[in-house]
């Protein structure tokens, strides 16, 4: 049973410390997130699973770390500075700012309908006040902007710089630098997690949208004639089993062939998430998890010095560099074709949490809020709890395994409340074991594992414990690790 709601884990997500309204001293920002002591967890969790998965489990993808800011010629040639818009709407009315291809349409309007005409014609409301007195669409660039140097005034153009709207173009200008440091032939990867910047016009729906945030994005290189199309379509695959991996239920996963393709895709398919279930039209319950795209030679030939267009000119006159690939067995050069998996960090955290979430009635009839991380993303592995805290041989012993179990896995020690409570509370972040020490303990040295998702006990001596939890915390499903079978 997933979450009812996004509200619900909003709520969970404040009170157990996942995530808080940022700035919320100052009555808060409006779309701005902090990830608590369990948030931050949890995110490293998922982006070391993604790393280890691409990065070390596989012998074709190499890692990266680029600057967030960025030489403005690199967002002039990747089409951002004059394409990366959104078109923004303004109610006259209520002053709110909308984004016109996320307006309800009449009922029955054709999908290639001309939305300015529908709002010209006053057929289209404000989602906020009703109103139809709503401005022509108009291009906003989403991109966010600040000013380089410390002399710099604010409006002087030479000093205008971006923060990076994606992780992807710091990948492309440091293609060679990798190729070649690194020996690398085609096809291989890049990979780069990362803080990425968008001013969106509407942000919300908790850490979905957002106006910061955080991707984990892959460059793949290949030779023009790869089989293109096939390989979007195997990188869907390995997303899906990934996701699986870390515990998505394949039915709130769902498959979009997207037609309002970005200006640098040939081709993009969305794997899509349920996040909002509670909706009745069930075309309406689905959002973008990820995305992955043909991007062809685009970024690669846009960023390189000596690239032409059709009738022989100078594309880039500011690049200094060619980044283009000489094949040594064809003896040939050219600008590598890239499939691009990008996947967001905070909306893969919603849907886990979202998915992980249940409820389970106890003996006493109270509901008990249980979430079902896999074990490998949950940000404490083992609590240890002691029985009784008034008696100082059982609390020094709980805290002896928690300190012996420390250089092996996250566990923490907690004795404020009662064992029934103390176990609800971990229940509720996902911890997979909470460990009791009680009076028996010191007679026998064992304690009891109790498992989150079944109540199940069992009596496991101190010595064997480490071993015994780190059995149980590797992942069950395992993702597969080959490379996709091209030719080198
Ligand atoms: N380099 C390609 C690219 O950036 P995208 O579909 O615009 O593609 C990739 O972004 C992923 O980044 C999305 O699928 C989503 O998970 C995440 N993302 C994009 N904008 C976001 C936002 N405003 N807030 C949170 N996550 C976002």
């Amino acid at each position: 049973m997933p979450a009812p709601n996004i509200d619900t884990i909003v709520s969970l997500a404040k009170r157990r410390g996942f995530v808080f309204p940022s700035s919320e001293v100052y009555g808060g920002l409006g779309s701005a997130w902090d990830y608590g002591p369990l948030g931050v967890e949890l995110c490293n969790n998922v982006k070391q699973s993604w790393w280890r998965w691409l990065v070390y489990d596989r012998d074709d993808i190499e890692g990266v770390d680029s600057s967030i800011i960025l030489h403005r010629n690199v967002w002039k040639y990747s089409g951002h500075e004059a394409t990366f818009h959104d078109p923004l709407v303004d109610c006259r009315e209520c002053k709110t700012r909308l984004r016109a291809d996320k307006l309800e349409l009449p009922p029955g309007t054709p999908e290639d309908a001309n939305v300015a005409e529908l709002i010209k014609a006053k057929k289209v409301k404000c989602p906020n006040c009703g109103s139809t007195d709503l401005t022509e669409p108009r291009p906003f660039n989403m991109m966010l902007r600040t000013t380089l140097g410390a002399a710099s005034a604010e409006d002087d153009p030479a000093a205008l710089g971006y923060l990076r709207p994606e992780t992807a173009q710091g990948i492309f200008i440091n293609f060679l630098n990798v190729q070649t440091t690194m020996r690398r032939k085609l096809p291989f990867g890049i990979a780069q997690v990362g803080k990425s910047f968008r001013n969106e016009i509407t942000p919300g729906n908790f850490i979905l949208r957002t106006r910061e945030f955080e991707q984990m994005e892959m460059e793949y290189f290949v030779k023009p004639d790869a089989d293109h199309l096939k390989l979007v379509d195997e990188w869907v695959e390995l997303y899906l089993d990934w996701f699986a991996a870390l515990g998505l239920n394949r039915s709130n996963l769902k498959l979009f062939e997207v037609e309002a393709l970005a200006h640098y895709s040939k081709r993009t398919v969305d794997i899509m998430y349920r996040y909002f279930p509670e909706r009745d039209e069930e075309e309406r319950q689905w959002e973008e998890l990820m995305g992955i795209a043909y991007r062809t030679d685009f970024d690669l030939r846009s960023h390189s010095s000596k690239a032409t267009d059709s009738e022989m000119l100078r594309t880039n006159p500011d690049s200094v560099e060619d980044l283009s690939y000489f094949d040594e067995p064809t003896k040939q050069r050219f600008y590598p074709h890239v499939i691009e998996p990008a996947a967001g960090v905070n909306r893969t955290v919603l849907a886990l949490l979202m998915d992980a979430y249940s409820e389970r009635t106890n003996d006493k009839g109270e509901t008990r809020v249980i979430l079902k991380l896999s074990p490998q993303l949950a940000p404490i592995k083992a609590a240890i709890l002691p029985l009784a805290k008034n008696k100082p041989e059982i609390v020094g012993m709980a805290k002896a395994i928690k300190r012996s179990l420390q250089p092996v896995l996250r566990a923490v020690y907690d004795d404020t409340g009662g064992i029934g409570k103390l176990y609800a509370r971990q229940d509720e972040i996902g911890t997979p074991f909470c460990v009791t020490v009680d009076h028996q303990s010191l007679e026998d040295e064992a304690v009891t594992v109790r498992d989150r998702d079944t109540w199940e006990q069992e009596r496991i001596k101190v010595s064997d414990l480490a071993e015994h939890l780190q059995k149980r915390l590797k992942p069950s499903v395992s993702i597969g690790a080959s490379t996709l079978g091209l030719e080198s």
